[in-house]
């Protein structure tokens, strides 16, 4: 025991496959240039009021050698919190990074993430995973649901620039992941089949990804969010949004996350600025992020290879630049 522990953990933006991928299809997953740090310290008295931290932290220390109750909890973060960009996610894996340096338990990346994922249920009940394992992976991920996950790290062709744009709706996102829930059991039929669509969706999108074809992914985008209203998931917002980046020249915009507000993704292209200024214009916080390889040369102590995670490593270990989350 050092007395003290840091771990830290990147925000994530879905490409293609929220809210199917609960129901069994794929979904595609990139880590943002956006970072969250956990600092965990023993104090004499408990200094973490809220409940929901207060849980998660138990959540994250259960079976560790160490007394959570006893711990105080500092958390920085530039992820914009509780906009679909994975900040319950990162702070759930930099929780259990932080107590994994604090306790000096050596927990295996597998352990790491599968620890993390029980302690985002206790902020959005039970999630798919799917955060987690995106912040886990320093890149881009094909992942499905399951016992263990399907977790394949994506080599795009070439990395490619998104615009990710801010609602500033109050949102959370156990409510629309709840209000779908209800509409497919009201119409099962209805609903399996566009989820079935939305998974074809994901796997055209990986074939433009890993071919370079931007025009396709953007495409694939389209379509993922004509479905996703259909959902139920989106709002007149981000509707407009969607219509900005598309008006400015996006390649494709879709919602990102849960909705009900929170983040939209657009494949910017050439027009990445143009899209920008575009959402600075109307009055919404708009920022680029890079998407590349997983590079497995560059990254520090995050894998995705440990036993009952199936992973595709790249051809070569150097892929093109990656834009390092800070
Ligand atoms: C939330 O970021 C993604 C959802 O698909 C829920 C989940 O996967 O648990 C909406």
């Amino acid at each position: 025991m050092t007395g003290s522990g840091v771990g830290s953990a990147p925000g994530k933006v879905i490409l293609l496959g929220e809210h199917s991928v609960v129901f069994g299809q794929p979904a595609i997953a990139a880590t943002i240039a956006r970072r969250l740090e956990v600092r965990l310290a023993e104090s004499a008295a408990s200094a973490v009021g809220d409940a929901k931290l207060r849980a998660a932290l138990e959540a994250a220390a259960d079976g560790l050698p160490v007394d959570a109750s006893s711990l105080s909890i500092e958390i920085r973060s530039d992820v914009p919190p509780a906009c679909g960009l994975g900040s319950s996610a990162a702070l759930s894996l930099a929780l259990v990074r932080a107590l994994g340096s604090l306790t000096g338990a050596s927990l295996s990346k597998q352990e790491e993430r599968s620890r993390a994922s029980r302690v985002e249920d206790v902020f959005h009940g039970t999630a798919s995973g799917l955060d987690v394992a995106a912040s886990a992976a320093d890149g881009v991920i094909w992942f499905e649901r399951g016992a263990p996950p399907t977790i394949q790290a994506l080599r795009p062709r070439e990395p490619f620039d998104l615009v990710i744009a801010l609602s500033s709706e109050p949102r959370s996102t156990a409510g629309p992941v709840g209000r779908l829930r209800e509409r497919q059991k009201r119409r099962p039929e209805l609903f399996d089949r566009m989820f079935g669509l939305a998974g074809d969706i994901v796997r055209a999108g990986r074939e433009a990804i890993e071919s370079g074809d931007l025009e396709s992914l953007g495409a694939s985008m389209d379509c993922a969010h004509g479905l996703l209203n259909g959902f139920g998931v989106s709002t007149p917002t981000l509707e407009r949004m969607i219509a900005i980046a598309r008006g400015a020249g996006a390649l494709g915009a879709k919602l990102s996350g849960a909705g009900g507000g929170g983040a939209i993704v657009a494949l910017g292209g050439e027009r990445t600025s143009a899209v920008i200024a575009a959402f600075d214009a109307a009055g919404f916080e708009a920022f680029p992020t890079r998407v590349g390889a997983v590079d497995l040369a560059l990254r520090q102590n995050v894998s995705l290879s440990d036993e009952g995670v199936r992973y595709e490593a790249p051809a070569s270990s150097r892929g093109p630049a990656v834009e390092r989350p800070r």
